[in-house]
């Protein structure tokens, strides 16, 4: 299994965990006799379709088609990694996840640097509070912000002079090298010896959800350029992974489901200190799709709060378009007199803040109003380059699904539309078909054609199945088999995994036997876990469990099947034996030429 963790500890944290327990979690399920029952969260739907078996551990939808065990969920619904889905499974129920011993090492280095932080964190305070930070203090209140601010952001003084931390970090045997690694000190350039990094600045720590202190940003207090200065990347400290005010902000943004960003340190502070605490600030940087997806756990719209002269920047920047290609709602309010959102917020108070972020407006349309405000649209080339830039949005989009959401939902794209003197059907059509959504940049990434008309709401698994006759027989034989062990016995009889030459139906045949063979049985449950972390093969199983159970008759399809698949493995064999006769011909190797041909006769 392609995977960081030991297949005892996934049996473990599999056979303690509850499918039940974990969706119902997320989703108010409904008994409906053996199973639960809800609204499907991955599609939109008015009757529940989503069901929960409690016997298999498996949940399927016969809406959308999504399916798979209580790993596949939590990949699905919190959009993580197989590992990570492990891992927070493995939490809910108290279990430790141990990885191996690199990962140890390298988890014992970021203990350290949070640890590290946090005594800074905890100098820095000091002295923002004590005598050398009254002017810093004054400076802070001055601006508006109360203690209570001051003291929940964790806010601190970095004083001047060049070894403050220095001489406190020595007093408590704290490593150099520790120091420097966090970014806390740099070393001279000329002679040996080191200097604090931070020196006459506000300090404003920056904190993950936990409030472990990841890195810090300082503001000068004076002229000294340059205004801000913040951590260097560390093993623990990257600037497009953060969110300013996160965790000061995270229940909040679960409260209201939504999230509003703004760029600044002072701007995020200001929010809160006039009682608006869902916003939190990027440190500077365009917004990465690593900080969608996290507020995308917890929110599902994001507002975009930009000052008059960042709006242009971002505006053709396509660091937006993420919100399009993760699936996020996002939306753009522009403050216009010159003034931040810091500014704003002071006079216009909470309320003019929050009337601003009603009157925000949707990436896309906003994007594309911007790019078509700059073009003369009189002019047919300007026409067509706004054509093409919303064809270029919308192919943004991962799912044929969202697509079909955002033309449903734009406002701007009919207008436009008229005014571009194109159809709405028209604008479809210049669009590539949508390939779905698990496929791009899977593994197996190119080895089908794109599949057309098919989208999320289509009822089958996301991974586009084979067409075809022989695929049908192989979907049919794996129906029949997840049905009882007694059928694999036959299927391994007949010929096994020699069977399937399409390499999805392959692989979970082969997990099929070798579970038959370890155990000899088949407990789906097993196979979900043998089948790892490849969630489309999982649902693809699901399926075809459900499938097969329905159709019945499942002696006769079985028997059916086999014939049929016999058949084209012979008649694969002839092909390929015909081809090495043919070479064998090609090369003048008589002797070769002779033994195939007898076979060859054989065969025919
Ligand atoms: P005030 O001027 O105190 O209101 O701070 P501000 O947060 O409003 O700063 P500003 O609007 O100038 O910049 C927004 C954000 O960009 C800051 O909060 C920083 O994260 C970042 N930033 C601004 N200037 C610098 C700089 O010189 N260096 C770095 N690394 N980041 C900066
Ligand atoms: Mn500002």
């Amino acid at each position: 299994m392609a995977s960081r963790y030991r297949d005892d500890l996934l049996r473990r944290i599999q056979s303690v965990s509850d499918i039940v327990d974990v969706v119902s979690q997320y989703l108010p399920l409904r008994k409906a006799g053996k199973s639960f029952k809800a609204l499907c969260p991955f599609h939109q739907e008015k009757t529940p379709s989503f069901i929960v078996n409690p016997e298999l551990q498996i949940f399927k939808c016969f809406g959308c088609g999504k399916g798979g065990d209580v790993f596949s969920f939590i990949m699905a619904y919190e959009r993580v990694s197989f590992p990570e889905a492990v891992r927070i499974v493995a939490e809910k129920y108290g279990i430790e996840v141990k990885e191996t011993e690199k990962d140890t090492r390298a988890e014992e280095e970021k203990s350290a640097l949070f640890r590290v932080n946090r005594w800074a964190a905890r100098i820095f305070k000091s002295y923002l509070w004590s005598e050398p930070g009254a002017r810093a203090l004054g400076y802070l209140t001055a601006r508006g912000f109360s203690k209570q601010i001051i003291e929940d952001f964790s806010l601190g003084y970095a004083p001047p002079g060049w070894e403050n931390l220095l001489r406190e970090a020595k007093k408590r045997d704290i490593s150099i090298n520790l120091l420097e690694k966090a970014g806390l000190i740099t070393g001279r350039s000329e002679k040996s010896g080191h200097y604090d990094r931070f020196r006459n600045r506000l300090i404003f720590p920056i904190q993950d959800a936990k409030k472990q202190v990841l890195g810090f940003g300082g503001r000068a207090l004076g002229e000294d350029e340059p205004k801000y200065l913040n951590s260097p990347e560390t093993a623990i400290f990257s600037k497009g992974s953060c969110l300013y005010g996160f965790p000061q902000a995270r229940e909040a943004i679960l409260a209201e489901r939504r999230v509003a960003l703004v760029e600044g340190y002072t701007d995020c502070l200001m929010a809160h200190e006039k009682g608006i605490k869902w916003v939190v600030a990027t440190l500077g940087t365009a917004l990465t799709p690593f900080q969608v997806r996290r507020l995308r756990r917890y929110a599902d719209e994001a507002v975009l709060v930009f000052d008059a002269d960042s709006a242009g920047v971002a505006a053709s920047d396509r660091g937006l378009d993420i919100f399009l290609a993760e699936e996020m709602e996002g939306k753009v309010a522009v403050l216009t007199g010159g003034l931040d959102p810091c500014d704003f917020l002071q006079k216009e108070g909470a309320e003019g803040f929050l009337k601003l972020i009603s009157e925000a407006r949707e990436v896309f349309d906003w994007k594309l109003e911007s790019f078509a405000a700059r073009l003369d649209l009189d002019t047919a080339r300007a026409r067509n380059e706004v054509l093409q830039e919303m064809v270029r949005l919308l192919e943004e989009t991962k799912s044929a699904l969202s697509r079909e959401m955002l033309i449903a939902r734009s406002r701007f794209i009919q207008g436009i539309c008229d005014r571009l003197g194109v159809s709405e059907e028209a604008l479809r059509q210049r669009l590539r078909p949508r390939l779905p959504a698990g496929r791009r940049g899977g593994r197996r990434g190119s080895e089908a054609p794109p599949a057309t008309g098919r989208d999320a709401t289509a009822a089958s698994p996301s991974r586009p199945l084979p067409q075809g006759r022989l695929a049908g027989l192989q979907r049919e034989l794996l129906e029949v088999m997840l049905q009882g062990e007694a059928f694999t016995k036959s299927v391994v009889a007949a010929g096994g995994v020699s069977l399937f030459p399409d390499k999805d139906y392959q692989n979970l045949a082969e997990a099929i036997i070798r579970l038959y063979q370890e155990k000899g049985l088949l407990v789906f449950s097993d196979l979900m876990l043998a089948l790892g972390e490849d969630a489309e093969l999982k649902e693809m199983a699901v399926d075809m469990l459900e499938k097969g159970r329905k159709k019945g008759s499942l002696k006769r399809r079985l028997d059916d099947c086999l014939l049929g698949l016999r058949k084209e493995k012979e008649k694969r064999e002839t092909a390929a034996l015909k081809k090495r006769l043919i070479a064998s011909a090609k090369a003048a190797d008589e002797e070769e030429e002779k033994r195939l041909l007898r076979e060859y006769q054989k065969r025919i």
